[in-house]
């Protein structure tokens, strides 16, 4: 789909969307509408339920006095409450609409608002980022897809006075959207086709944003020690990989460490020998969610050349059961030089990021340091699949986190950490063990294991497991892999670790 920015005027073509505030208040573009075809608007809305509450949509087919053959009222709701995340989503709710009615053109009036904060190229590009974000599809294995089932939508215009002003804050927002669609692409695809070396590929092509990219072999992850990652890949026939990311986009900084975000790349969880039952395993595809979003905040990052330095690590491997599998009371010497019992090979997740998370703070010494993984089921018992569960060691830290997932909407829930916790994990066999061993407080067990191995610095550990992959549409989601972590760590970078401008 293409979208792009037009002259505020009424189109010769296609769908014309107009605003509508709530209790039927006519934005200037559709009262001129409403003038132009006598009343047309009018006479619909009073022979309907809409209100112009927020993403209530009506059509009116074949308006007279137009060229263009139908028009949308979108309602937008309290103008007072028209930020930008509303906008994003009433763009993703409008894109959906025209392709569920075959549409293949349409222009959307953007009307400044009296005193309102966003000026009307902001909601312009809002509106076309949540548009983009929407006319996301993964159908690349569908080969006999009917064509009333495809999207229609070809082109979508944003009509606006500053078209310029619109396109220069549209551009690094799209970027960001090719970051989301970047991890949408690796964590929708089956785990025949997205293994760690194939998921290390892609992340090489980072390299045509200016990102420096960095792949690790099995061979150099064992002269490294990495033998808690090294434990969990030792049951599958595809090797596993870490990739380092690194985007310097402020060489110039006072302060040259880069912020770190480490990805749990787990490409297919069977559990290992601890096998999962077999109903829904599939979900265990997505497992690699946590790597798919640092590969997209870099995707991002780079895109925008945003002035941080920044850097990326993902573990990334694929736990089988196997003759060669590591078994359950195996203990394995992780590269900080603590042992691990693993008392359950499907706790997997932690093993890979105690290496992944001990190397980056051991080589970058980050500022802050925020890993996101689809670590525990227990995270989606606790929060569902509304917020993810933050954990973190700074307060500073979580709060930006927190500050930036309300300005995104991926929302976060700040959960506990604690030495009550951390006790539990004490073996009696070696260092630490990767289970509690009871089910009490299960996504913090899973955190505080990876604790031990960040060394105190500012860190965060997001548990994404419910929020990584939806069931059903959202506005500015489609059903299927979220990238959720994309907007938020590109939003905390931008409101905390950016070198500003000018
Ligand atoms: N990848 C899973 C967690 C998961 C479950 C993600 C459901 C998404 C949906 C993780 O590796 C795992 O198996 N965790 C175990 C930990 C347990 C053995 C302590 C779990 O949550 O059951
Ligand atoms: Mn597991
Ligand atoms: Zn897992």
């Amino acid at each position: 789909m293409k979208i792009g920015f037009a002259k505020l005027e009424i189109p010769s073509t296609g769908t014309y969307v107009v605003g509508v505030h709530e209790d039927r208040k006519l934005t200037s573009s559709a009262t001129a509408l409403d003038k132009r075809t006598r009343g047309m608007l009018s006479a619909a809305m009073a022979g309907s339920r809409f209100k112009g509450r927020k993403g209530e949509m009506l059509d009116i087919l074949q308006p007279r006095g137009v060229k263009a053959h139908r028009v949308v009222l979108l309602g937008l709701g309290k103008p007072a409450d028209l930020g930008s995340l509303r906008l994003q989503r009433l763009g993703g709710l409008v894109t959906a609409h025209l392709n569920r009615l075959g549409e293949t053109t349409a222009t959307v009036a953007i009307d400044a608002i009296a005193d309102a904060n966003p000026t009307a190229p902001t909601m312009a590009a809002q509106f076309a980022y949540g548009a983009r974000l929407r006319s996301y599809r993964f159908d690349k294995y569908r080969t006999r897809e009917k064509p009333e089932h495809k999207p229609t939508l070809r082109s979508l215009a944003l009509a606006v006075e500053d078209q310029a002003a619109a396109r220069k804050l549209f551009a690094p927002l799209s970027r960001v959207a090719d970051g989301v669609h970047a991890t949408r692409d690796v964590v929708s695809e089956p785990p025949n086709v997205i293994y760690p070396a194939t998921f290390a590929e892609r992340c090489k092509q980072l390299e045509e944003l200016g990102v420096k990219v960095e792949v690790l072999d099995e061979k150099q992850m064992a002269k490294l020690g990495m033998g808690a990652l090294l434990g969990v890949a030792q049951g599958s026939a595809k090797p596993p990989r870490i990739v380092v990311m690194q985007w310097s986009g402020a060489p110039d900084a006072a302060d040259k460490r880069p912020i770190a975000f480490c990805g749990k790349g787990v490409t297919f969880d069977t559990g290992g020998i601890s096998l999962k039952p077999a109903a829904g395993m599939e979900d265990m595809k997505w497992d690699m969610a946590g790597a798919g979003a640092v590969l997209g905040v870099m995707t991002a990052l780079a895109g925008r050349k945003a002035k941080v330095n920044a850097v990326g690590v993902v573990g990334l491997v694929e736990n089988m059961p196997d003759g060669n599998a590591q078994r359950p009371s195996d203990i394995v010497t992780s590269m900080s030089g603590r042992t691990i019992e693993v008392l359950n090979t499907d706790a997997e997740g932690r093993l890979v990021l105690a290496d992944v998370c001990w190397y980056t703070q051991d080589r970058f010494k980050p500022k802050a340091m925020i890993d996101l993984a689809t670590l525990t089921g227990a995270i989606i018992i606790a929060l569902g699949h509304e917020f993810a569960g933050l954990f973190a060691n700074n307060e500073d830290l979580a709060a930006g986190l927190l500050a930036a997932g309300r300005a995104t909407g991926e929302k976060l829930w700040r959960m506990p950490l604690g030495d009550v916790f951390d006790r539990q994990i004490d073996s009696d066999a070696a260092d630490v063990k990767n289970i509690a061993g009871d089910r009490a407080a299960g996504s913090t067990i899973g955190a505080v294991f990876i604790q031990r191995f960040v060394n105190d610095v500012p860190w965060a550990h997001l548990d994404i497991a419910g929020v990584a992959w939806s069931k059903k549409d959202h506005a500015t989601t489609p059903k299927g892999a979220t990238a959720f972590g994309v907007r938020l760590l590109d939003r905390l970078v931008a409101d905390r670790y950016e070198e500003k401008r000018g």
